[in-house]
């Protein structure tokens, strides 16, 4: 029988675990923490104020550093952008995207890839990584998925970990980003996530209570958006109750680039504004002390975490470069190709037309846009600049004997370029759509004053540069640009509106989000209204524009797909559609679904080949194609771990970290996506009405069924379960069960255990997942497992208690491949569970 005192532990090892970190090998010298403290102290004792306040703000002039005090020995902290790399000091590994790492649904890769990356930030005398992200994949459409592990916290909290523990394993502190409700880019900088405490606490915040309580990471990036009506960066009860609190977070706080809105951030908890020292300075924290807003021991306190993080990973006592390790690692390359073909996930083989057999193929085609410009990485600040890369083309090439002809047909990636580059056909003509009565606003907010001018203009465009600025946009300054229009249908048809530089786009009471494309059905004499509008206008350069072509009926002609043995066809997103600061659309661009569907249709030994963060709109092609692999974002390596699971050199494991959704519409958040304006507010609203039941949870609680299901991922080998047994054991239980691999080939599968909580007082998912493991098998191999679920998996947040609490009912534990290809199942009866009795009052609250 389970016991609170077999709680226990877990609340004792939370507490201390944070201090060990600097007591574990993340510190490469080993000291004790209290001797750690001891330092601390002698530090901040020497330091004078100007110093302490120098030291609570970036650099700005590289961006990316912290200031130094060379008198005391203190370091200038050199940081850099991940988390999939090195960004933007000269080339470096390109390791797969976050997401590509959760598909693989391999800790110990995790915590490889942590090591790799800190030996590539040791190379280069880094000293904090900013990287994870653990935000969640609420919604397809955020154009950050790519960088996090997927929908799923457990899942996420666990590649998280195992990350930043290797990283932090080779001196280099890791930072959990972006704290929190930051899940999608809409408007990111002013936005505010409005959810409930329970959905806070089950879902959003336990990837960084993982990060904190079990691995001890040293770093937290606050976010740009607002939580439940505070900045991010000034939420005194999420930085200094939960975070420092509860969880007991020794590290340090930093903000988000510019996301500091004022000194108040600190007294609310904040301990670095990055990038530089723009709203903490020397005036303003003076004044905030002298009107006793901000008190001087909480200037110690920041201070103190700073020295600590330093102390203990080592900063003040070694070079953090280490010239020993090359900064071309031929080791990390082969684990980022190892992550890269673990993590491409086999959506569908009907019939079995994968694995490719090479010995009897004499002709092959290969088209779209990414499979010579193959992406490696989204866009934003995650992107790296490898030494190497290998497309998706050359990839292929390299993997095939010199006598098979390999034919590429290029296009465009957006279809702003016509599909008769490579088709002959003839299109009929019709009249075009026009974008008519265009009147232009452009706000400016200056000194707490919005500045609007209004002008009638021909087209929806705007450029500017450092050079020259927008027009009415002051130098060095930002401004929103709004363009009123309406459009005009000639013919009953679809029109297709293509965006540049990511504006927003509203069709009449429609919010449509920022896509490159979006096609729209509309009727002969129809004038439908636009809203244009393009944020952060001045900034660098750039250019903002919209237009509206005729989506030409289909394609007719000739098809060079036709005679060959197979075609191949790389489409899907890229960094220009799927970045930091924009969302996206669900649907390809017009031109990549037509080119499946015909080249499917030519063609019946089709393969799709994916490239992208999140699931995209199928339905239109997805039964015509025969087979199609998802393959994320899959670094500098990308052709090389394609081609060997195209030609079976490897067997593809990789699982889905996200549910693929059918229709956008069917989506959970589908009705509260991207957020709205209300009345009373500045600032657009985002509400997670949906709580915890996005996701699969939502799907198993509407009873639509998803294209692709949370976990699934196909293997060229078949895998059964045998019966599951689950044993309390020390802290919680274990679960072991025979894996066996029932076909003709050796391959990987990932075992997922989901619990279902029974409902008592407060509806719950149908099942969660709460354990997983990989294994690889040879043909005909049974191998048993065993699953650790700790008893902290069984709690849950309770609404009206506002605290965890441990279930009552029966707890019923399931095994299988995806979340809905279920083959095990038992029941933890209530004689096993902790009872409320043992419990006190009922509510266990984690520390
Ligand atoms: C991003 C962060 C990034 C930082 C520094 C911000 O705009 O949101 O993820 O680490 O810039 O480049």
């Amino acid at each position: 029988m389970i016991s609170i005192r077999s709680l226990f532990p877990i609340i004792v090892l939370w507490v201390i675990l944070p201090l060990q970190g600097s007591d574990s090998p993340s510190a490469p010298l080993r000291q004790k923490a209290s001797e750690v403290e001891v330092r601390v102290e002698k530090l901040l004792n020497k330091l004078t104020l100007d110093e302490k306040i120098s030291l609570i703000a970036g650099d700005g002039f590289d961006g990316m550093s912290t200031i130094a005090v060379p008198r005391l020995g203190i370091p200038k902290l050199i940081m850099a952008d991940g988390p999939q790399g090195i960004r933007a000091h000269g080339p470096a590994c390109s390791f797969p995207s976050g997401i590509a790492l959760a598909a693989t649904w391999d800790t110990h890769l995790a915590l490889l890839y942590g090591e790799a990356l800190g030996r590539e930030a040791r190379a280069r005398g880094i000293h904090i990584q900013l990287g994870p992200g653990v935000n969640i994949a609420r919604t397809p459409l955020n154009g950050r998925n790519f960088e996090y592990y997927g929908e799923d916290p457990y899942l996420t909290g666990e590649m998280a970990a195992n990350w930043i523990k290797g990283l932090q394993s080779q001196g280099v502190v890791a930072t959990a980003k972006h704290f929190v409700g930051n899940d999608e880019e809409w408007r990111r900088m002013e936005i505010e996530s409005v959810m409930d405490e329970q959905t806070l606490r089950e879902i959003y915040l336990r990837p960084f209570q993982k990060a904190v309580e079990q691995e001890g990471v040293w770093a937290v990036m606050s976010a740009y958006n607002k939580l439940n009506g505070s900045p991010s960066t000034a939420n005194e009860r999420l930085q200094n109750s939960i975070l420092k609190g509860e969880w007991n977070f020794q590290g340090v706080v930093m903000s988000d680039w510019w996301a500091t809105k004022s000194v108040e951030a600190i007294a609310k908890g904040l301990d670095l504004e990055m990038p530089m020292s723009y709203h903490v300075t020397k005036e303003t924290v003076t004044i905030a002390l002298e009107e006793k807003t901000l008190t001087p021991e909480r200037i110690n306190d920041a201070v103190r975490r700073l020295l600590r993080m330093m102390i203990s990973m080592g900063f003040l006592d070694r070079k953090q470069e280490r010239r020993d390790l090359p900064l071309d690692s031929p080791a990390n390359q082969e684990l980022a190709l190892d992550v890269a073909t673990k993590s491409i996930v086999l959506l569908k083989n009907s019939p079995t037309l994968l694995p490719i057999n090479r010995d009897h193929l004499k002709k092959i085609v290969i088209y779209g846009p990414n499979a010579q410009d193959t992406p490696s990485v989204g866009g934003g600040s995650g992107g790296v600049t490898p030494f190497h890369k290998v497309s998706f083309l050359e990839g292929i090439r390299n993997a095939l004997p010199k006598e098979t002809a390999v034919f590429y047909a290029p296009m465009p990636m957006s279809s702003k370029f016509s599909l008769s580059n490579f088709l002959d056909f003839t299109q009929p003509v019709i009249l075009p759509a026009r974008i008519v009565n265009i009147r232009r606003l452009i706000s400016v907010s200056e000194k707490n004053l919005t500045r609007v001018t209004s002008s009638k203009q021909k087209v929806i465009a705007i450029s500017w540069s450092s050079h020259s600025p927008p027009p009415n946009i002051p130098k060095a300054q930002e401004g929103r640009v709004i363009w009123d229009a309406e459009i005009e249908i000639p013919e009953n048809g679809n029109y297709e509106l293509l965006a540049e530089g990511h504006p927003e786009i509203r069709l009449g009471d429609k919010e449509v989000g920022n896509p490159e494309s979006y096609v729209l059905s509309a009727k002969k004499g129809d004038l439908l209204p636009l809203r244009v509008t393009a944020s952060e206008v001045g900034r660098g350069s750039g250019r903002v524009s919209l237009r509206i072509a005729n989506v030409p009926e289909s394609a007719t002609g000739t098809f060079p797909a036709k005679g060959a043995d197979v075609a191949i066809v790389c489409v899907g997103l890229n960094p220009d559609v799927e970045g930091e600061g924009y969302d996206r659309g669900f649907a390809l661009p017009i031109n990549q679904q037509r080119l499946i569907k015909e080249v499917s249709a030519a063609n019946p030994r089709t393969i799709v080949v994916l490239s992208g963060g999140a699931a995209v709109d199928m339905r239109v092609w997805i039964d015509k194609a025969p087979a199609v692999l998802q393959t994320w974002y899959l670094g500098q390596s990308a052709g090389t771990a394609l081609a060997a699971i195209l030609f079976g050199d490897a067997n593809p494991s990789g699982h889905l970290p996200c549910t693929f959704d059918r229709s956008i519409e069917e989506n959970p958040t589908f009705h509260d996506y991207p957020g709205t304006f209300q009345k009373g507010k500045e600032w657009p609203v985002v509400n997670y009405n949906e709580g915890i039941f996005y996701g699969y949870r939502g799907y198993d609680r509407s009873g639509h069924e998803p294209l692709f299901p949370f976990g699934h991922g196909l293997s060229y080998t078949t895998f059964s379960l045998g019966a599951m047994e689950v044993i309390p054991s020390g802290d919680g239980y274990q679960v072991s069960l025979d894996v066996s691999n029932t076909g003709k080939r050796a391959g990987a599968t990932v075992v997922q255990l989901y619990l279902s909580l029974p409902g008592e007082s407060t509806p719950r998912p149908l099942r969660e997942l709460k354990g997983f493991q990989r294994i690889e098998l040879k043909d005909g191999e049974t191998q048993k497992i065993t699953i650790p679920l700790s008893s902290s998996s069984l709690l849950y947040w309770h609404p009206v208690q506002n605290g965890w609490v441990a279930p009552q009912g029966p707890v019923k534990v399931q095994a299988g491949f995806s979340e809905h290809d279920i083959h095990q199942e038992i029941i933890i009866p209530p004689l096993l569970l902790p009872t409320r009795e043992v419990l006190g009052d009922n509510t266990v609250t984690l520390p």
